[in-house]
């Protein structure tokens, strides 16, 4: 499903992220991916974690098989503790970090009534919570003290509601008004903080959906057809530059148009 992103093929100015350290959470698989070797290929080290050791083993070798100086190790970022010790490993092999870009996530489709508290709240944990305690381990590990720092939250397209994921959609707006929060108060200390919205990608995280359900996801789309994570990564390498340094507290969407027309949520007729 992805496919590598080098310099040769970035929009970017060849060593835009050089002499620069990039932590991706998230990053041994699909849109995380993307990123990791788009940021690599411009000239960044990278940093990549996440629960599954095959899948950071495999982000890993994928970057270094594209010549990036790359690090991955385990990481929950429901574990704030965790993410601490992972932020210092980080630092103690590299001393900065410049950009951290809050990929890791995941949810499961249930309309709200079938959905129980311990699933709602597991959602809650690892997209708010969790993206939370990395953000805070990175500000005040490497950002705060540095005064300057880069953080792109990815979210999703939660404008207009999120009918059959009410789990993640509560949490994606939560972290639309964390961007914004943090934005405001980590604006003197150089920090920007930005948000990423994806539609409906071409992805690992979406293969759990199945054809049919893409399909109407697609056919929802103005521009009819589904994103690609190198589109995305492209948003999220431009938020993660200091050449854009005048946004901060934004979300961009990037959705074909989909949050603009188009449902997939079926309403039936109201029961009398
Ligand atoms: N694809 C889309 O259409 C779409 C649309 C909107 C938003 N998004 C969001 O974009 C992000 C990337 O999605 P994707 O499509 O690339 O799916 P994906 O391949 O499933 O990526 C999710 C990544 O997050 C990691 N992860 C999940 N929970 C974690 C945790 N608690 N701690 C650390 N790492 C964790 C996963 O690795 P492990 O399993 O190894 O932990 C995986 O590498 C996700 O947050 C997703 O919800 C995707």
């Amino acid at each position: 499903m992805t496919s590598a992103v080098s310099a040769t093929t970035s929009i970017f100015a060849p060593g835009l992220f050089a002499g620069q350290v990039a932590i991706v959470t998230g990053g041994g698989t699909g849109i995380g991916r993307a990123v990791a070797l788009e940021l690599g290929g411009l000239g960044a080290k990278i940093a990549i974690g996440s629960r599954r050791p095959e899948n950071v083993a495999a982000g890993v070798q994928s970057l270094q098989d594209a010549g990036i100086e790359a690090f991955g190790a385990p990481l929950d970022v429901r574990d704030a503790e965790r993410c601490e010790a992972y932020v210092a490993e980080v630092l103690a092999r590299w001393g900065r970090v410049d950009v951290l870009v809050n990929n890791a996530g995941g949810q499961f489709p249930s309309p709200a009534q079938h959905l129980s508290p311990r699933g709602f709240e597991a959602v809650i944990r690892n997209n708010l919570c969790g993206l939370f305690y990395m953000t805070l381990a990175v500000a005040k590990g490497a950002m705060l003290p540095a005064r300057r720092g880069r953080i792109v939250n990815v979210t999703a397209d939660v404008a207009r509601g999120f009918p059959g994921m009410v789990h993640t959609g509560a949490a994606r707006a939560g972290v639309e008004n964390m961007t914004k929060t943090l934005a405001i108060e980590w604006a003197s200390q150089g920090i920007r903080v930005n948000a990423c919205a994806p539609g409906t990608i071409r992805s690992s995280g979406t293969l759990q959906y199945g054809e049919e359900t893409l399909e109407l996801a697609r056919s929802a789309t103005p521009l009819k057809r589904l994103g690609s994570v190198e589109e995305v990564s492209r948003v999220i390498t431009f938020l993660a530059s200091a050449q854009n340094d005048y946004v901060t507290g934004a979300t961009y969407t990037i959705d074909g148009g989909a949050s603009l027309w188009g449902d997939v949520w079926p309403i039936e007729e109201p029961r009398p």
